[in-house]
């Protein structure tokens, strides 16, 4: 079945939360519903409009699965408490590089955090809360691009023909599944969520899994996580749609204290890009690129060589995995 969009140009954000709140109210009824929390602007408003509609019968989740920036589950919950909402902190760091041991395809890997997070860990916290219903923040063009066979989005089932009911016990509610990003930043304004969560950077569901080429390991999130802090940090002033750093699984040849070294590739994307459906490589000055390749190189263990993507999308994609 065709998802009708709403486009920015005739969304009322207004109309479209009372409608949004209702339809949750009477899709629930009285029972239970779960909402896992990434912080992401998607998961922020499916959280507070699934709060709004259901109080205290929402109960809102952050996975800590390891592979996320620096800092960021105990700042995403601090946040949300700040606005009246509780968020249960849930480790899963040991579940998740448990189950991307070994695996270096790239939809091997997608597979292995989406089996990881709605059948091992939502599935569980489904069952012991006696909830029915997962609330999703997914966003048509996670859709899009998924029914194109282009990336298998880690969030999407319905469209692929899984029941999710079937697979993982319980159901999936998408309230924002007719938006695109654009109109979901209108909606976060409209429901007065901090402009921190309303302009956030994309960031995919796989987390630091899509900026690790080949398999993933604690080590290797721990140096792509720095790396993105220095980028993130360099970056935020450019206003482009989404800057981020790679660690590459091949090794090149360079020199550490007068001898060779044979060390690490980071690779750098800065995306403009109105949707995520394309994208150019944001013409940084110089001097910007030159400042991370230094404090890359000196900040970032191991690392050798820093490079900068000059492809568009397509043929490229946002991220590497
Ligand atoms: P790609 O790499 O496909 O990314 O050009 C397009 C946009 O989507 C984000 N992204 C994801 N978001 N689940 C998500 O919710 C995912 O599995 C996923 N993969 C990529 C990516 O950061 C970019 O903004």
């Amino acid at each position: 079945m065709k998802i009708e969009e709403i486009r920015l140009e005739e969304l009322n954000p207004k109309k479209f939360i009372e409608g949004k709140i209702q339809e949750i109210s009477s899709v629930i009824g009285n029972g239970l519903a779960i909402s896992a929390l990434s912080g992401g602007v998607d998961s922020s408003v499916v959280t507070i409009l699934g709060h709004k509609a259901l109080g205290n019968r929402l109960k809102t989740y952050f996975i800590d699965n390891g592979l996320m920036g620096e800092n960021e589950p105990e700042r995403v919950v601090l946040l949300f408490k700040e606005l009246g909402v509780n968020v249960e902190l849930v480790d899963a760091k040991e579940q998740f590089f448990d189950a991307l041991k070994g695996i270096t395809d790239p939809e091997e890997k997608r597979e292995a955090i989406t089996q990881t997070f709605y059948r091992h860990v939502l599935g569980r916290l489904v069952k012991d809360s006696g909830a029915k219903f997962l609330l999703q923040g997914t966003i048509l063009t996670d859709v899009d691009e998924t029914v194109a066979g282009i990336k298998r989005q880690h969030n999407v089932f319905e469209q692929l023909g899984i029941d999710p009911e079937q697979a993982f016990g319980y159901k999936i509610v998408e309230p924002l599944i007719q938006l695109r990003k654009p109109a979901v930043r209108e909606v976060a304004k409209t429901l007065d969520l901090p402009e921190e969560i309303y302009k956030r950077m994309p960031f995919p569901g796989p987390a630091l899994v899509a900026r690790v080429i080949g398999e993933v390991t604690l080590e290797k999130i721990e140096t792509v996580r720095k790396a993105t802090k220095i980028v993130e940090e360099g970056l935020h002033d450019t206003e482009a749609f989404q800057y981020l750093a790679i660690l590459h699984a091949d090794k090149v040849t360079g020199i550490k204290e007068g001898k060779r070294d044979y060390g690490l590739q980071i690779e750098i994307r800065c995306w403009d890009s109105k949707d995520a459906i394309t994208g150019s490589p944001t013409r940084l000055p110089h001097d910007t690129l030159y400042k991370l390749a230094e404090r890359i190189t000196t900040e970032v263990s191991g690392v050798v060589s820093v490079t900068y993507n000059i492809t568009k999308k397509p043929p490229s994609t946002i991220e590497a995995v």
